[in-house]
């Protein structure tokens, strides 16, 4: 593919045909007088064609030459004229030939067309006839008779038809007349006649003036003088062997290569029967590359022959005797040519660059080829390499445009180096070459395309503002400004915050930084749209997500739901008497907003008023009597509870749980007392203290308790196996958020007593956890990743009870 073979012949022997017998149909031809100014209007070629005289710029009309010669003739774009271009010599342009014609052609693109254009050059007289020689010398002799001739050098005159010579005259005078021939092989030639016998005695010289006249207006004329000696003796004329020599001579031929000897012969003895020659008639142009050896007749090569130039000469040979006697004989060269001249490839026009979307078959380039040798030399084969996605088609004439094959893409190829080769089929053949750089001009048909398809950033929270978090990356391969990739965010919301509130994305680079610090309690991640647009027109885009997670750091303590916190009144925990080792006393809950490892919480009792005497599940939470309770016991026990979460570094928040040992509400101390229950020492003070002032409301107190103790005797109970409360508003926001299941244990049943500030105020019955926390499974969800949150709590329970607590 690509290669096309195209074959010139036909193109170039219709080209001739055309040119002399018939003009095809859009071809033109003027006359135009040689020697005519500069500028001066030659016809109208649009209006001859037809043409649209304001489109002419538009098609980049303009005359070619066919061989890349002199361009004597241009178009007027403005006004469609055929002008003058240079100044035109026939002579110098067709020497003798009768027909003179200048071939161009006219090439309009867009479609492209071709007409061709002949310019035929009017001769005017513009030179004189001239005379070989200064002189004509004669040696006649007296014995000549009355008639004889002399043939006479011809004048020559560059101009033809009526500029060329026309007649001869000759000076008035006693013994010579003049005669005119013609003949076709010679043209006009005039021969010297005797009219009156010399008499050398009388006159032994004579001087007469010929004149050579052209017959074009004005006439212009040339003379010679004519010298003549009058001789004793009696002589005869060199006779040329052929009258006609007819060779052939290869182009190139060296200098000094002979072409022909031509010999004439003189029946005369001695010096009267030396012949000489000379050219009596010969052009410019062959006087310039051939040279006659005056003594042996052998014509010489004596300039550069050239078959494009000239393809025959013409001249004739005089032969001169010792007196003077002359003949002459014609000698014709023809010039054979020889494969000397490559190809040639003219780029007439090219369209660069070529966008990459052109279509399919789109031409971006006009091609000429011309070879100046004739016949095989002259044919010529055209092709182009085969790995661009180019080719050449055969279009009129000569001409070849450059058509696309396939689609162009500047990503891929940014430009081509078209080599196209031109072969005649000479022997040898000579070929050419021409590069055609043509470049592939963008279009915006790339989108960018980011480098990954998604992109994730980490982030902890707590992050500085401004900070960068990740960076996205889009390519786009397109120039220039279709290539220059901007980012921005696609405006959407995080719980109904826009998110540019929580990203910025610089648009140049694609580094994306926070706007603000963000908190893993409030959200644990979100995703944002990232746009990259090219800066073409129209721009092209495309888009990545972003996802943003954000990790836990331990920003927060634990929180301790049970016993309630600091501020409310001192509660405290009933511990049967006849509780036994390993049995639950009471338990401790706390939460930690923080996930994973920073709300992994563990439990340590860190102060206690009978260190032995409780233990406190690590991971529970849950305090139990270590060994069996005696009645040497204290009865008021003071656990100091530290809950600790396993972040770097921990932290942690510390309760108090009051304990009292006791089957009955009577037992319970002033709650004035459990506080300051450390002071041992006055303890037995105060009791009797105590004793004294209460010991006359005591009986009203057992009646009262009494009554109470009777309203519950249906649940009387040993062991502490209720569920504990929690109020939902301790919860965390998120604290149902993901799935999972916590780690309750339903082998716990609370029932706790929740007191408003009295041992013996009314109780509180709250009704199972908010409904929304609670699904049916009867299970409070856990963060999935939070397995180490101690969970708690079943809800198979009417109601709950809480006794009396208090939490430092
Ligand atoms: C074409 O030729 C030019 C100059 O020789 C060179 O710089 C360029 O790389 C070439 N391009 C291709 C596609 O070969
Ligand atoms: C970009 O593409 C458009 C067409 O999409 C084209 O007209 C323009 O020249 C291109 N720009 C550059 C710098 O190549
Ligand atoms: C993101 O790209 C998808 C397809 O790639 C397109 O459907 C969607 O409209 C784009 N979104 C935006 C906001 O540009």
């Amino acid at each position: 593919m690509g290669r096309q073979i195209f074959t010139c012949r036909t193109l170039i022997l219709l080209t001739c045909i055309c040119i002399f017998f018939t003009m095809v149909h859009g071809d033109l031809s003027y006359t135009v007088p040689e020697e005519t100014k500069r500028q001066s209007v030659i016809g109208n070629v649009a209006k001859d064609l037809g043409l649209d005289v304001k489109r002419l710029s538009s098609r980049k009309a303009r005359i070619e030459t066919e061989d890349s010669t002199k361009r004597y003739c241009d178009i007027n774009l403005s006004s469609g004229n055929l002008v003058v271009a240079e100044i035109m010599d026939r002579e110098e342009l067709c020497g003798s030939r009768i027909a003179c014609i200048l071939n161009y052609e006219l090439v309009l693109e867009n479609p492209l067309e071709v007409h061709r254009v002949s310019l035929q050059i009017e001769d005017i007289n513009d030179n004189a006839p001239r005379f070989p020689n200064e002189r004509i010398m004669f040696e006649i002799s007296e014995s000549a008779v009355k008639g004889k001739r002399f043939s006479l050098d011809e004048a020559h005159d560059s101009d033809i038809g009526q500029n060329a010579v026309q007649g001869y005259t000759l000076q008035r005078n006693d013994h010579f007349i003049l005669s005119i021939h013609e003949t076709a092989e010679r043209g006009k030639y005039a021969e010297l006649v005797l009219e009156k016998e010399l008499d050398r005695e009388e006159q032994n010289e004579i001087n007469l003036i010929l004149t050579a006249n052209d017959g074009g207006t004005p006439q212009r004329s040339g003379t010679v003088l004519i010298h003549i000696s009058v001789l004793d003796a009696n002589d005869n004329t060199p006779v040329f062997s052929q009258p006609v020599y007819r060779v052939t001579l290869s182009e190139n031929a060296p200098l000094g290569s002979g072409v022909v000897t031509v010999s004439a012969t003189d029946a005369d003895e001695g010096a009267n029967g030396d012949v000489s020659y000379e050219f009596s008639r010969i052009s410019d142009r062959a006087a310039k590359r051939f040279s006659i050896d005056k003594i042996t007749g052998e014509i010489k090569v004596n300039g550069n022959i050239d078959f494009e130039e000239e393809k025959s000469y013409e001249m004739r040979v005089q032969a001169k005797d010792g007196p003077g006697l002359t003949s002459s004989a014609k000698i014709v060269i023809d010039v054979t040519d020889v494969n000397d001249n490559a190809p040639k490839i003219v780029l007439k026009s090219l369209n660069d660059p070529v966008p990459e979307n052109a279509v399919i078959g789109t031409e971006v380039g006009i091609i000429n080829v011309q070879d100046k040798d004739s016949g095989d030399n002259r044919k010529i084969r055209c092709s182009i390499q085969q790995n661009v996605p180019f080719k050449l088609n055969p279009s009129i004439k000569n001409y070849f445009s450059l058509t696309t094959t396939d689609a162009l893409d500047r990503e891929k190829e940014v430009d081509y180096n078209i080599t196209i080769t031109a072969t005649d089929e000479g022997s040898p053949p000579l070929s050419s070459f021409m590069t055609i750089h043509l470049s592939v001009s963008d279009i915006n048909d790339n989108p960018p395309v980011f480098e990954e398809q998604f992109y994730s950033a980490y982030v902890s929270e707590n992050n500085k503002a401004g900070a960068s978090i990740c960076s996205v990356t889009a390519r786009d391969p397109d120039w220039r400004q279709n290539g220059t990739v901007l980012y921005s965010l696609v405006s959407s919301e995080v719980n109904g915050i826009p998110v540019s509130s929580f990203l910025s994305v610089n648009g140049d680079t694609g580094v994306i930084h926070a706007v603000r610090s963000f908190d893993y309690e409030q959200f644990r991640s979100f995703k944002v749209q990232v746009v990259a647009r090219d800066n073409g027109s129209p721009p092209l885009s495309s888009n990545t997500t972003v996802s943003v997670f954000i990790s836990d750091e331990n920003d927060n303590s634990p929180q301790i739901l049970y016993p309630a916190p600091e501020g409310k009144t001192l509660m405290t925990e009933m511990v049967p008497k006849a509780a036994l080792s390993g049995s639950l006393v009471s338990k401790v809950i706390a939460v930690d907003a923080d996930s994973g490892q920073n709300a992994w919480l563990s439990y340590y009792i860190i102060k206690s008023t009978d260190p032995g005497l409780f233990t406190i599940g690590l991971r529970t939470g849950e305090i139990r009597a270590q060994r069996d309770i005696t009645e040497s016991d204290n009865m008021k026990q003071n656990l100091v509870i530290s809950v600790k979460d396993n972040g770097q570094p921990p932290l942690s928040t510390t309760c108090s749980v009051y304990l009292l040992i006791s089957d009955n509400l009577a037992e319970v101390p002033e709650l004035k007392d459990m506080t300051y229950e450390e002071n041992n020492s006055n303890l037995t003070s105060y009791l009797i203290i105590a004793l004294v002032s209460v010991s006359t409301f005591f009986l009203t107190f057992i009646i009262l308790i009494l009554a109470v103790r009777f309203c519950h005797r249906r649940k009387p109970r040993l062991l502490f196996d209720g569920a504990v409360a929690i109020p939902s508003a301790y919860l965390p926001p998120n604290y149902a958020e993901v799935d999972g299941t916590g780690t309750l244990r339903s082998s716990y049943n609370y029932d706790a007593y929740l007191t408003t500030g009295s041992r013996t105020s009314d109780f509180k019955f709250v009704r199972s956890y908010n409904d929304n926390t609670l699904p049916a499974s009867g299970t409070l969800k856990m963060c999935q990743d939070d397995p180490y949150v101690s969970s708690i709590i079943n809800t198979d329970y009417d109601e709950v009870r809480i006794s009396s607590i208090s939490c430092k």
